[in-house]
């Protein structure tokens, strides 16, 4: 027999709708594959919840699709926030996909903080709170017995906090270097292989959906040094701060730049890296010219990789991985197996 999983989502934006039409899509297999019933009680934005009553999860997805507004549906009432949702509506698991802001981390820091202290498991894709606060939020998860999830956070389909936990468990991992950020991959690509400016290039990822319309966290290397800080600190138990990570971004390369590389067999990337050392963990995010047989270097468009140096398994590139919203989308919903089906990859809840 499954077991049933009551999901709140927070957010029903990009990734949050993905995530609940993937919910719909896999019903099946996830009972099937995982023995796990996955079943979403309520969904709520920064103004208004649906508490399960009304139209479906699929209606609700359709009617949205279709260009009714989510606080105008039947069954959606106004007025309700993530954080009043997670106080009133009773779940399982918390799904967290809502925009943050890196001063702060709220609303996500509240949502993480009131749902880890009532005992509910969380996966967030979000990572402004975690960014300032994981150890404390951590340590709130242990003490409620509950799994704290954040690999749709740390570069969402592609799997890095899971890899390292999961594959590289018993080995010490001594540096990680990474190509996180889609964005900037397919700039330096476009400029790389069209002769784009560095403008053109933005301008063009921004008019495929790629670049945010404000594309400075991205372009100024913020959203590597973030996914960075994350790792470190889940990898090693770093205190790790955006204040401790070294950040330059790509506005400044120049077709020169990229055309230097080339010639001497290398190509640009914005690379962000981790190294453990007797003092510490070393980071920083900036334009690297790679060779072009390393893994990473051969990365192209908007793809992402990330690779480790172990002591005893050696150094291991994991690569690839869809980077629109429906990746993050199912990074999200393999954490919600991962906490369900676990515990493969502790800590878990007791630490
Ligand atoms: N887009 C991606 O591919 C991707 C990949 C990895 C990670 N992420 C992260 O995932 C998160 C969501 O991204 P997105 O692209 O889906 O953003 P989005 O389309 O802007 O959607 C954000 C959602 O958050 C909701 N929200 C804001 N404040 C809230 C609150 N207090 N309570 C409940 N819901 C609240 C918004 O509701 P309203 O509409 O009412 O404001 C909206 O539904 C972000 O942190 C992002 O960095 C995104």
């Amino acid at each position: 027999m499954a077991r049933t999983v009551r999901v709140l989502l927070l957010g029903f934006g990009r990734v949050g709708s993905a995530f609940a039409a993937l919910v719909e899509e896999r019903r099946a297999d996830l009972r099937l594959r995982q023995g796990l019933d996955v079943r979403i009680v309520g969904i709520a934005t920064s103004r208004a919840a649906w508490r399960g009553e009304g139209p479906s999860v699929g209606g609700l997805l359709e009617q949205v699709r279709g260009g009714v507004a989510f606080e105008a549906l039947p069954g959606v009432a106004c007025g309700w926030d993530g954080r009043r949702s997670i106080e009133a509506i009773d779940a399982d698991v918390v799904v967290e996909a809502v925009a943050a802001g890196l001063a702060d981390g709220e609303p996500s820091l509240t949502h993480l903080r009131v749902a880890l202290g009532q005992g509910r498991h969380v996966a967030t894709a979000t990572k402004a709170a975690l960014v300032r606060h994981y150890a404390a939020l951590r340590a709130l998860a242990r003490q409620n017995g509950v799994h704290l999830r954040f690999g749709a956070a740390t570069a969402a389909a592609l799997p890095t906090v899971d890899f390292a936990r999961a594959c590289l468990a018993g080995a010490t991992i001594e540096r990680i270097e990474g190509v996180l950020n889609g964005t900037t991959n397919f700039i330096l690509t476009r400029m790389a292989r069209a002769g784009l400016a560095y403008a053109e290039a933005l301008a063009e990822a921004q008019r495929l959906g790629i670049a945010e319309p404000d594309p400075s966290l991205d372009v100024g290397g913020w959203d590597t040094a973030c996914k960075l800080v994350l790792m470190a600190n889940d990898v090693w138990d770093a205190g790790l701060t955006l204040d401790d990570v070294e950040v330059e971004g790509i506005a400044a390369v120049s077709s020169p730049d990229l055309a230097d590389a080339a010639r001497a067999g290398r190509a640009l990337k914005l690379v962000g890296r981790l190294e453990r050392g007797s003092d510490g963990i070393a980071a920083s995010v900036g334009p690297t010219a790679l060779a072009l047989d390393h893994p990473l270097g051969r990365l192209e468009g908007s793809e992402k990789g990330v690779t480790f140096w172990t002591d005893t398994l050696g150094q291991i590139t994991v690569s690839g991985g869809q980077s629109a919203p429906r990746g993050a989308a199912a990074a999200l919903l393999r954490d919600v197996v991962h906490i369900f089906t676990g515990p493969w990859d502790g800590p878990g809840p007791e630490g």
